[in-house]
């Protein structure tokens, strides 16, 4: 399975604040931002990754993830020169992704919960068409939202719906099976001009080939795209990370739990950056492995 992460997009939301730099680059707590979806990709075993995002932020995102190969993974990088829209990622990664199955995550999107990597994995070994997470949220109307049947069958989808026929929103982590990109050509730009996501889930649920998995309470879905929720999202790493005394979302202990590198290059990227407390916590991992 190939993997996308979309990390394009003006920032224009939280300016003045990404007026220089991505938003996908602006720390969650003790970290970049896209050391979250991507981990979430890792974690379910996808290591063929490319990263899209704007041509000025680019350099940056290759400065800070490199070609991924200290983490055992391979990273390409790929430039949407306009802000398209988010099913536009299957055009400008249409070579890469080459008519195989694919996972596209959003850029901004945190995903944390017990027992997610075996859902993320068991719906990546069963995917077939179209797998959404739903999430249930208290302002449904700033996502993507489902409606149900009697059901409880996924019969409907509206991007940013003003009367939202559910609570259940639709993260921005989708499954996909070879089809994407050539879905994602038939579609026309929205009233906004560009090419939505939903659209292109909609494509799949109309055709019946779409799955929702729905992630119950015992998941957090966070995302980014207000200042507030930016800093809910820190405060929640930062007191789940204190209190139990683990990193969420650090690249270099999910390769080495995935044993995409072993404790000896781990030890040694976390002497490369052994100064700061996450630097640290590395060279403890894998000398406690080692031990
Ligand atoms: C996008 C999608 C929306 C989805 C959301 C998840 O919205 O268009 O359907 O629910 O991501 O984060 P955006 O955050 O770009 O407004």
């Amino acid at each position: 399975m190939k993997g996308i992460v979309l990390a394009g997009g003006t920032g224009s939301r939280l300016f003045p604040a990404t007026r220089a730099i991505s938003k996908q680059l602006l720390p969650v707590f003790d970290k970049p931002m896209i050391y979250y979806p991507l981990t979430t990709l890792m974690m379910m075993g996808v290591r063929d990754i490319l990263i899209i995002s704007t041509p000025h932020d680019l350099p940056l995102f290759q400065r800070v993830l490199g070609d991924g190969r200290q983490w055992g993974v391979s990273l390409g990088f790929a430039t949407q020169d306009a802000p398209r829209g988010l099913a536009d990622a299957y055009r400008v990664g249409r070579d890469f992704v080459a008519g195989e199955p694919s996972a596209l995550i959003l850029g901004d999107n945190l995903f944390f919960g017990h027992g997610l990597v075996e859902r993320l994995r068991h719906a990546r070994a069963a995917l077939t068409g179209a797998t959404l997470f739903a999430y249930r949220v208290s302002d449904p109307e700033r996502y993507g939202v489902l409606e149900f049947d009697a059901r409880e069958r996924a019969i409907g989808i509206e991007e940013k719906p003003a009367q939202p026929k559910s609570d259940w929103a639709v993260t921005g982590l989708y499954l996909y099976d070879g089809k994407a990109s050539e879905y994602a050509a038939s579609l026309a730009p929205s009233a906004r001009g560009e090419l939505e996501i939903t659209d292109l889930n909609r494509l799949y649920l109309e055709r019946g080939e779409a799955n929702v998995e729905r992630l119950g309470r015992g998941f957090a879905w966070l995302d980014t795209g207000t200042h507030d929720s930016l800093h809910e999202a820190s405060a929640f790493v930062k007191a789940i990370q204190h209190r139990q005394g683990l990193v969420i979302a650090s690249p270099e202990e999910v390769a080495f739990s995935q044993g995409f590198i072993d404790a000896a290059q781990l030890e040694k990227l976390g002497r490369e950056i052994g100064s700061s407390e996450y630097g640290r916590y590395l060279i403890d991992l894998a000398q406690s492995h080692r031990a």
